[in-house]
């Protein structure tokens, strides 16, 4: 099949590529002509996993183009996806001008029967938004012709997009006409072998779905550091208690895990928006509001714990920070804990000394130079001459350090570790005084 996608970030990209992997002809439109000349080079904007391959592969064949071209564009598919972002705005509502203006482009340019596919996660009540706009520009242009707007939301995660997108757990497809559903089942057949995933809606519930998802494992998240916060007071081990409900399969172990906060592009924009059209709707959102405090608390955890130790006057100190980026395999810091941690630090005069796997340009790009942030090659560079080691990301090369070095190059054997990587008796064994969530304080 022909399809366009507007929008060449995380989303539209990698659904692209996918979508160009198992045989469709996709054509991608961005506004940003270096974005584009990049990809038609080889340069893909984003790290992840799989994705170059894939992007080559698909463009090296013609089955994958890129182009500023938005003419190009709506000429070539029957299907046009908006994958373009929806960033919070002032008040913490989605910014539809991106999605709106798209639309008013497909609707400029368009003169045959088009699907106007809504991917971006945007408000309930945007696809009648979309099709408000495109009915007044066809008008202006004296045009009848038709088109249908359908929702179609991705639960891709970052750092595994490539194979979210490729193998979904399920495709919700928010539209009432049952053939826009033939094409989407002919569109999404490659991916739909082993059962049947595709679970049709309307529009506004499909448009929810997104929301509802992933307010609902963000409560998990934000659930899970309130208990972790009570079993510190209370004497207990968030692991254990962690391992005790997910055995149970109502529960079950995913997203269970207790941490420094959640970060990324997706849960704190997505629960701040809900929050926004409840409040709009005149209904108090209490537990999405609870989610959204407990979730900022928590980022300050990896500081508290700092001050603990050291005390508020952190002047003349300097800190090893592990991992910048929101969550592993991805060079993403948005909203991301570290950067939480490193404001706070910097506030009450300490030095960072910090490494990333992959976001070290990302974190130069937001924080430029400054005398109180020393990018590091190597993890191990970050520990001489620092009071403290801080882990604020669970890359696999934290996970088994050597703790002779740890020892060794610190000022002080101090470990805050944000994502519980280590066993707690095992530190204090080994010398450390070792903070960790949910686990007791270790001396
Ligand atoms: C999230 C959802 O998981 C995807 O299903 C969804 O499609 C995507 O948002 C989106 O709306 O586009 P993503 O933001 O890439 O994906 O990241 P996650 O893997 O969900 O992690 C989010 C944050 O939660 C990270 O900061 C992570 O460290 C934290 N987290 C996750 C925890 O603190 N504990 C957990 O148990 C799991």
């Amino acid at each position: 099949m022909r399809v366009t996608v507007f929008g060449i970030g995380y989303v539209g990209l990698v659904q692209a590529a996918v979508l160009a992997q198992v045989g469709h002809t996709v054509v991608c439109v961005d506004v940003d002509e270096k974005k584009v000349d990049d990809l038609k080079s080889g340069i893909i904007p984003i790290y992840e996993p799989g994705l170059t391959a894939l992007v080559q592969e698909n463009y090296e064949q013609g089955r994958l183009e890129f182009t500023t071209d938005a003419k190009r564009g709506i000429e070539h598919g029957e299907l046009q996806f908006i994958a373009v972002g929806t960033p919070p705005d002032e008040n913490g509502s989605a910014d539809l001008q991106y999605v709106l203006s798209v639309a008013t482009t497909i609707a400029t340019h368009m003169d045959s029967y088009k699907v106007i596919v809504n991917k971006s996660t945007v408000p309930v009540g945007t696809a009648d938004k979309v099709k408000a706009t495109v009915t007044a520009v066809l008008a202006e242009r004296g045009l009848q012709a038709k088109f249908d707007v359908v929702s179609n939301p991705e639960f891709l995660k970052e750092g595994a997009a490539v194979a979210d997108c490729s193998k979904p757990d399920r495709i919700v497809v928010g539209t009432d006409n049952t053939e826009v559903q033939e094409l989407f089942r002919e569109l999404y057949a490659p991916f739909n072998r082993n059962h049947d995933k595709l679970i049709f809606m309307d529009v506004r519930s499909s448009e929810l779905t997104k929301y509802a998802a992933n307010c609902m494992l963000a409560t998990k998240i934000s659930f899970m550091n309130e208990m972790a916060n009570l079993a510190e007071r209370l004497g207990a081990d968030i692991e254990n208690v962690r391992k005790g409900i997910g055995s149970d399969p109502r529960i079950g172990y995913h997203f269970i895990y207790p941490g420094a906060g959640y970060g990324g592009s997706c849960f704190p924009k997505d629960v701040q928006a809900l929050i926004r059209t409840s409040q709009e709707i005149g209904y108090q959102p209490e537990i999405l509001e609870a989610v959204e405090n407990v979730n900022m608390r928590q980022k300050n955890k990896l500081f508290e714990n700092i001050v603990k130790h050291f005390g508020n006057d952190l002047s003349g100190k300097q800190f090893a920070v592990w991992g910048l980026s929101f969550k592993p395999n991805t060079d993403d810091m948005r909203e991301a804990s570290s950067r939480v941690l490193m404001q706070s630090l910097w506030a009450a005069g300490a030095k960072v000394k910090a490494y990333d796997p992959e976001a070290m340009n990302e974190c130069q790009r937001i924080f430029g130079d400054r005398d109180d942030l020393m990018l590091m090659g190597t993890k191990e560079a970050c520990l001489k001459g620092s009071d403290a080691l801080v882990i604020c990301t669970e890359w696999n090369q934290f996970r088994a350090p050597d703790f002779d070095v740890l020892s060794e190059s610190l000022n002080h054997p101090v470990i805050v570790d944000g994502r519980n990587l280590f066993a707690p008796e095992i530190m204090n064994r080994r010398g450390f005084t070792y903070y960790a969530i949910g686990r007791g304080d270790s001396v």
